[in-house]
């Protein structure tokens, strides 16, 4: 592991930890998706609060968002993309040594929504748990699920992320209401040959910066608070400059470990926060946005679904083939962040 530069964020420098992948290497075998039908434009919102189809789409990208019935729990939607990713993967949930899932939406504080995926599934040989690192979550999950393959303690590992942000949203906050949308993303990570699959890792937390994404109570949290209802709140601009400055370190970071130049980058997966990130992130990283998988304007911002989404609806395009450089990088609230250099198998 090289911790190689010191990174500085508003609330002072943190190290940035990146390495590359050792012992066995794994990728990813098969994917699936999962959003909900109710699809909300930002005509919609207009009627809700004072807003404008004009402001979110130049100030975000987004045009539509999917959204959840009331009652619709994040374990339905979860289901349903790892029961896409396991055919896609052409294994079944008996095949499983991990279920790992990434949510700051779970249905409820336990059982966690791995061990009930598991029992949707009926995956007995898992160990199944539940990962909080907000829209980092995801890549969180890949990164555990490669360590564990690295090390011959798993062969096939389900990472999920999903959410249902909708549950959590004020809709008086024009700030933070038209961002979010709903959705779920599953991976199935296998072991890779030499070589390809995920080649190096950026991952970082920075606590300090924990008040500027925060659901629910700030100081005390939403269950010490007794919370009734814990909404999202957000220091827009002040994260909008995080996310920007940390998606071109980690991408610097990821090539370095791997070797390749940040031009031999054929596919970039970012979280999909806000089009303008995306867009100064990939103008200061060098890369053209043909090279970069972006589907905020459908989806909005679902956290820890929003990688999987726009990786797999890049992949059903076409837009990804063997031996590709694809970059999956993401930061949210914690502060967290992370990366991954793939090569595609
Ligand atoms: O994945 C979780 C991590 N979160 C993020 O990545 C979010 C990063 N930040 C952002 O994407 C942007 O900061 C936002 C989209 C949240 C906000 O955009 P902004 O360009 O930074 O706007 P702002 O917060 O500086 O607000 C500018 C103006 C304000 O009005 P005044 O004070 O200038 O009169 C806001 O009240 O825009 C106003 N505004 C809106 N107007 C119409 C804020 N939200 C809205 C809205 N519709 N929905």
């Amino acid at each position: 592991m090289a911790i190689t530069t010191s990174y500085r964020t508003r609330s002072g420098a943190v190290p940035l930890r990146s390495f590359k992948t050792k012992g066995r290497h794994s990728g990813i075998a098969g994917m699936g998706v999962y959003a909900p039908e109710k699809v909300v434009s930002n005509f919609d919102l207009e009627k809700l609060m004072d807003t404008s189809d004009k402001w979110i789409t130049e100030r975000t990208g987004i045009r539509t968002r999917h959204i959840a019935e009331p009652g619709t729990t994040t374990l339905e939607l979860a289901t349903k993309a790892a029961r896409a990713a396991l055919d896609s993967a052409g294994i079944t949930a008996n095949d499983l040594d991990m279920i790992l899932v990434g949510t700051s939406s779970p249905d409820g504080p336990f059982p966690s929504i791995a061990c009930r995926i598991q029992d949707e599934l009926d995956a007995p040989g898992a160990v199944a748990w539940d990962m909080l690192a907000a829209c980092t979550s995801f890549v969180y999950g890949l990164a555990t699920a490669d360590s564990f393959i690295a090390t011959e303690r798993a062969d096939n590992v389900l990472v999920i992320g999903a959410e249902v942000l909708s549950r959590m949203l004020d809709y008086s906050n024009r700030g933070t209401a038209v961002i979010f949308g709903d959705g779920a993303g599953a991976a199935v990570v296998r072991p890779a040959p030499e070589g390809a699959g995920f080649l190096s890792w950026c991952l970082g937390s920075d606590g300090r910066g924990y008040l500027q994404v925060t659901c629910g109570n700030k100081e005390l949290g939403a269950y010490a608070a007794k919370d009734p209802r814990p909404i999202i709140e957000m220091e827009g601009p002040d994260v909008f400059k995080f996310a920007v400055d940390i998606f071109i370190r980690q991408a610097n970071e990821v090539c370095n470990e791997a070797g390749i130049s940040m031009e031999d980058i054929d596919l970039w997966v970012p979280h999909q926060a806000n089009f303008r990130i995306i867009d100064a992130a990939a103008r200061r990283i060098g890369l053209p946005l043909d090279r970069v998988a972006i589907n905020i304007d459908e989806y909005g911002n679902t956290s820890s679904a929003s990688i999987p989404l726009a990786l797999e609806e890049a992949i059903r395009k076409g837009r990804v083939k063997t031996g590709d450089n694809v970059l999956l990088a993401g930061f949210g609230s914690g502060l967290t962040w992370g990366a991954t250099l793939l090569k595609w198998v």
